[in-house]
């Protein structure tokens, strides 16, 4: 993993854009070598941690956004569309609207479906028919979370449903009026999924993530420690601030590497 370890959230926000919008611009030329698919599809969180992101690419925004596709990470299960807290009414608030997207191109699992199971498939599907994620933004929860694959999660894991921890109910509860609103059950991609997206951007800030993080990027791999499988990513890029990055022991070599790297990777 690459550690980037930047002064502000909104560094942070103005690095993920810059990174976002090269592979964008970068899109027409390349294309998709197996599949032909031409359009860059983008993994999208929900969340505190990429808001930042979402501004960045709001001020910075170029009329090739308005062509990108893209996935959403997780959804509640059993939490009507039209809540304003069910992550198809946050995608829509912060990425849809901010960044102009179509939105017949940007998905979000189903947690309101009559067959979970088949909407589950049919997500998986939807991502294959995309061309794949080539770029997923991610942020970690307390518990080591990625995406809402909570400890003990399978690293070759699909989209299926999930129970949230106490602890991430607790957590999320900020976005509710009360911490029994938080739904018990979600619908996430699978850390397999998330592994398939060719590249991955984890974000973090604060200090309340630094013990996760510190476990996620240089703890063995372990499903206790979903983040932790990030590891065997072949370009995961960890954005972090200083307090996020407080717990972690290599710091002066990740800001060695991040201040000597290479003309073509700045
Ligand atoms: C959101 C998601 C979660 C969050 C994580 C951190 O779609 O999948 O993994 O990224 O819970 O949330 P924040 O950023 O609110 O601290």
């Amino acid at each position: 993993m690459q550690v980037v370890i930047l002064p502000s959230s909104e560094s942070i926000g103005d690095y993920a854009a810059d990174v976002i919008l090269r592979g964008v611009a970068e899109r027409p030329s390349t294309g998709h070598m197996n599949t032909g698919h031409m359009n860059y599809v983008l993994g999208v969180a929900t969340g505190s941690s990429p808001l930042p992101i979402y501004e960045a690419l709001e001020r910075r925004w170029v009329p090739e956004l308005a062509a990108i596709s893209a996935f959403a990470l997780d959804e509640y299960v059993g939490l009507p569309y039209s809540h304003p807290e069910s992550y198809h009414s946050v995608i829509d608030r912060e990425v849809t609207t901010r960044l102009r997207l179509d939105p017949s191109k940007v998905h979000v699992p189903d947690g309101f479906a009559d067959d979970p199971v088949a909407a589950c498939l049919a997500y998986e599907t939807a991502i294959q028919d995309a061309g794949g994620i080539d770029l997923q933004i991610l942020g970690i929860g307390g518990s080591g979370h990625i995406g809402f694959n909570e400890p003990t999660s399978s690293f070759s894991s699909r989209t299926r449903i999930k129970t949230l921890t106490p602890e991430t109910r607790r957590d999320n509860a900020r976005f509710f009026s009360s911490p029994d609103e938080v739904p018990l059950h979600c619908m996430t991609q699978g850390l397999g999924t998330i592994l398939d997206a060719r590249k991955v951007l984890l974000v973090a800030t604060g200090e309340k993530k630094a013990a996760a993080v510190a476990r996620a990027v240089e703890g063995p791999l372990t499903s206790m420690c979903p983040g932790s499988a990030l590891q065997l990513h072949p370009d995961a890029t960890v954005l972090l601030d200083e307090a996020a990055a407080a717990e972690l022991t290599l710091t002066d070599y990740y800001r060695f590497v991040f201040d000597n790297r290479p003309e073509w990777q700045r």
